[in-house]
Parts: structure tokens; sequence; C-alpha cells
């Protein structure tokens, strides 16, 4: 059982694109079964995808009057869940009981997002601030969605991970003779709004090409900041791109504790390349991480310090971790020593 930081988190769980009105998705966060539904006016409506009756999934059901209309025996269920109406005993008052379960949903970054828990209760009541997201001067391009066979938090530390530029990008976001890693600063960190965690500035890489419109290699200037265990931002300043600016926010749908679906969100200058272009090169970029984070052992982040071995230049990783540790994060992580 997972403790509240993440169940009482706001997690992205489809695109509002994929979702027209009078549809229903099937999709899973942290083991749970949802159906995401649309309704003609446009709301977003999450559900435990199991009808109370005899379990059959909502999700094969109808949307149909702003409800659902299971696909066994045609109970119909209003808005709020509760059932109106039973075919097979038309007169029938249904009771309160005979109810959907309903969680919270919003819609917001080009995503619909799910909290199975009670978010008045968590850190972060409403949605996570992404200012970047905000800023007119910055074109949005949803990527992803990415399914990868690992934890969440190993996805998060990879994005936060530079060392492996040179080998897992190599010709695009580092080559072989510029491996050395440069020192950066980490620092905590604290939006104001929710987003409550740890800062890493200063971080220079010298990349071949650092977006889909760079030519010829550059110094590029990283920020990074987790401000929720499975949120994560960047930031790509590159030293020959002057008025180029770039955000790229990272958002794990947690589907169970070793598997994950990767959602990204490109903030950014570049207006003259298509959707399809911008997200061809973020769709290459990720899919070289994939096989990476798919053979980490155990797949699940070790959380004690010694389970795995910590360079100087890995502190913003060992800062994650710590975070992680002190909101008492208990899913997709190991807590326990791997040597005892
Ligand atoms: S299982 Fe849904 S109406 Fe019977
Ligand atoms: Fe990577």
């Amino acid at each position: 059982m997972s403790k509240p930081v993440l169940i009482n988190d706001w997690h992205p769980v489809a695109a509002s694109a994929a979702l027209a009105p009078g549809t229903v998705l099937a999709e899973k966060l942290m083991d749970h079964e949802l159906a995401i539904w649309r309704s003609a006016d446009g709301t977003v409506s999450i559900w435990e995808d199991r009808c109370p009756h005899r379990g059959s999934r909502f999700s094969i059901g109808r949307i149909e009057n702003d409800g659902v209309t299971c696909a066994y025996h045609g109970w119909r269920f209003a808005a709020d869940g509760q059932c109106v109406h039973l075919p097979a005993q038309p007169d029938f008052k249904p009771s309160a009981n005979m109810k959907a379960r309903v969680y919270h949903a919003k819609e917001r970054y080009g995503l619909v997002w799910a909290c199975i828990g009670d978010p008045a209760s968590g850190q972060t009541p409403d949605l996570l601030p992404f200012p970047e997201y905000d800023d007119a001067n910055l074109r949005k391009v949803l990527c992803g969605p990415y399914d990868v066979g690992c934890s969440g938090p190993r996805i998060v530390e990879n994005f936060l991970d530079m060392a492996h530029f040179g080998f897992v990008h190599t010709g695009i976001l580092g080559d072989a003779d510029h491996t050395a890693m440069r020192d950066y600063k980490v620092s905590e960190f604290d939006d104001g709004a929710g987003g409550k965690g740890v800062l890493a500035t200063q971080c220079f890489a010298w990349q071949p090409q650092t977006n889909s419109l760079s030519h010829g290699g550059s110094d590029v200037e990283y920020t990074y900041r987790v401000v929720r265990p499975l949120t994560a931002i960047l930031t790509k300043l590159p030293e020959k791109q002057a008025d180029f600016r770039e955000a790229i926010s990272l958002h794990i749908q947690p589907v169970t504790e070793e598997s994950s679906r990767a959602w990204i969100i490109l903030a950014m200058t570049n207006f003259v390349q298509s959707d399809d272009e911008l997200r061809d090169f973020q769709d290459r970029i990720f899919l070289q991480d994939k096989p990476i984070l798919e053979n980490q052992v155990p797949r699940r982040l070790p959380l004690t310090r010694d389970a795995e071995i910590h360079m100087g230049w890995d502190r913003m990783s060992v800062a994650y971790r710590r975070y992680l540790a002190e909101r008492g994060m208990d899913y997709g992580v190991i807590h326990q020593s791997m040597t005892a």
C-alpha cells in the first residue's frame, strides 16, 4: 500500500486529444484500472474501471446521456457515478450504494490528470505549476507516451543524468570526445505553489545537436528542477542559438511499481518545424534511453545510500534519492539494503 505521497498526487493518464466527446479509454495508474471518459459537453471523468454489479469494465461500455451504460446488463450510471437505471427492472430505484467509484480528474497542459486519493490532503492540491507552459512566447508540443518497463523514479533519475549523453545519445546530446563532467550546483527548490524539491544549476555540456534546429555543436547550459516525486523540468540554453529557449517537462504515469508511461511536454521557441518533426526528435532521444532503463537492475530505484556507487557528479541523483526518502516514497523504490 502506497503512502499519500503518490496516492494524493496528480498523475497524467491520457492525452486530452485522444479522448473525443462520447468516448471512453482504459488506463492504469498505480495498479488501479481506470475508465476515463468524456461527456458530450467535454467534461472528463475518471472512474474505477469496474461496474459494481458483476465487475464488467466500464471501458467496454457506452457513453450515453452524459453517463456510462455498462456493456453487460445495461445499467446506466450518471456523471456522478450513481446508477440511475436497470433495464432488467425498470421500476426499481437504484440505492445509493449502487455507484461507480469516482476519482478526481482534471485537464491541463494537453493531458488528463487523475488523483486516486484525496488531493486536498496531498502536498499539491491543485496541479503543479509549469510556468514555461503559460509563457505565450513558447510553443508547446506534447510527446509520448513512452511505455517503459521500469519504475517511475528510474526514469526521472535518468532525465536528471548528464553523464550518459556521450554514450547513449552519441552524435546528438553528446559524443566520445566530450565525456568529462563539469561541476554544477545543487540546491533546494520551492516554487511557492506546491512544487518543492531539488534544483541543479550551471550544468554545462557540449552537444553535437542539442535540438532539432541546431547544427555544428554548442555548449549548452541546463537547469533541472524536481518539483514532485515523478515530475522534473529542465531548461536548455544553447550558446550558439542566441534566441533559442526550451523547457522540457517529464511526467511519469506510474502504471505499476515496475512499469511506467512517460509523458514529455516541450515549451520552446521553435516555431518553424512541425509538431511531427519535434516529436520525432524527442522520440529518437527517448528510444535511446528506453533500453538502458529497461536493463537497470533492479527496476525499482534503491534509496539506501550503499546500494549503488555515487560519484561527485551524481550529486543531483543523490539529492533526488534523498528527496524521495524524506517524503516517504514507497512506490517504485527499494528501501532495504540490497546486500543484506
Ligand atoms: S456488470 Fe455492469 S450491469 Fe451488470
Ligand atoms: Fe537520456
